[in-house]
């Protein structure tokens, strides 16, 4: 089934409202692998982020992008959607944040090369119609040494189970009401492993990304969060989002751009 990434325009002008399903990345899988992150990058070297040059590839409403402006990073957000841009921009304002947000994509981004120390790619990679050519563009973007970030979806029957069934089949409680995602799009972690191989971008670590705690009220929580009784804002707090053991369903990590090519 085609997946709908129209729906960033449709409902992209609420990323930022907690009544909008867009918003339930924003208390859930942000917190985490930005902590992952920031804690990759401290083990780097780098205490502090002043001055790096970050580049958000598929930044739709720009949960990632004001934490990485808010730690000192000079951050460039690169999506096809006008809507999302133009909310994410609007927000970064109001929140006193300068954003150089662009329209465009990973396929094709619109940045000089070598101009980046790190780059990151978030829930955008089981998005993508040509993954080999975004991660060459990434790799073309990043400096060499720079970092990679990024986390995407296992496709395995655990991935089909969450990601397809729970959260866009099943009435009950599904988040949302067209197909955001496809199982077919979904990326193995050694399908990724080979592919960032591929471009110069050298993997350093995959781990996973997952409910620390299994609390079935969670799962009422969606029902109740689909009828409108909590925000999706509430319900993504009540997420105990994390680093796990397992790649089952959600993984992140990290890479290195090669000094040799991009
Ligand atoms: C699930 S959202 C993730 C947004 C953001 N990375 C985050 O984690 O908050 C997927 C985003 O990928 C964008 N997208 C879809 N196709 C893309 C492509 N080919 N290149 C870059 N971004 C893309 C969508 O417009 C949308 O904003």
């Amino acid at each position: 089934m085609p997946i709908d990434n129209d729906v960033y325009d449709r409902i992209g002008v609420g990323w930022w409202d907690e009544s909008n399903p867009l918003n339930l990345l924003q208390g859930s899988l942000t917190p985490a692998r930005y902590d992952y992150f920031r804690s990759v990058l401290r083990e780097r070297g780098y205490a502090r982020l002043d001055g790096l040059r970050a580049l958000d590839i598929g930044s739709g409403g720009g949960f990632l992008a004001e934490r990485f402006a808010k730690a000192g990073c000079a951050v460039v957000g690169v999506d096809p959607s006008t809507v999302s841009l133009e909310t994410a921009q609007r927000h970064a304002a109001a929140s006193g944040l300068t954003i150089d947000y662009r329209r465009g994509v990973g396929e094709r981004l619109p940045v000089p090369d070598a101009s980046f120390d790190l780059a990151y790619c978030c829930d955008v990679l089981e998005h993508v119609d040509d993954l080999d050519a975004v991660l060459a563009e990434t790799a073309r973007a990043l400096a060499p040494g720079g970092l990679y970030f990024f986390d995407t979806i296992n496709r395995t029957w655990l991935g089909k189970l969450v990601v397809i069934k729970i959260m866009q089949e099943w009435r009950w409680t599904r988040m949302f009401d067209t197909p955001i995602h496809d199982w077919s799009m979904f990326i193995t972690p050694t399908e990724l492993t080979a592919a960032l191989e591929r471009h110069g971008l050298r993997p350093a670590e995959l781990t996973g990304l997952g409910l620390r705690t299994l609390d079935p009220r969670r799962v009422v929580d969606m029902h109740r969060a689909r009828q409108g009784r909590i925000t999706y804002g509430e319900f993504s707090r009540r997420l105990n989002f994390g680093r796990v053991p397992y790649t089952g369903a959600n993984y992140m990590g990290y890479a290195v751009k090669t000094e040799a090519r991009g």
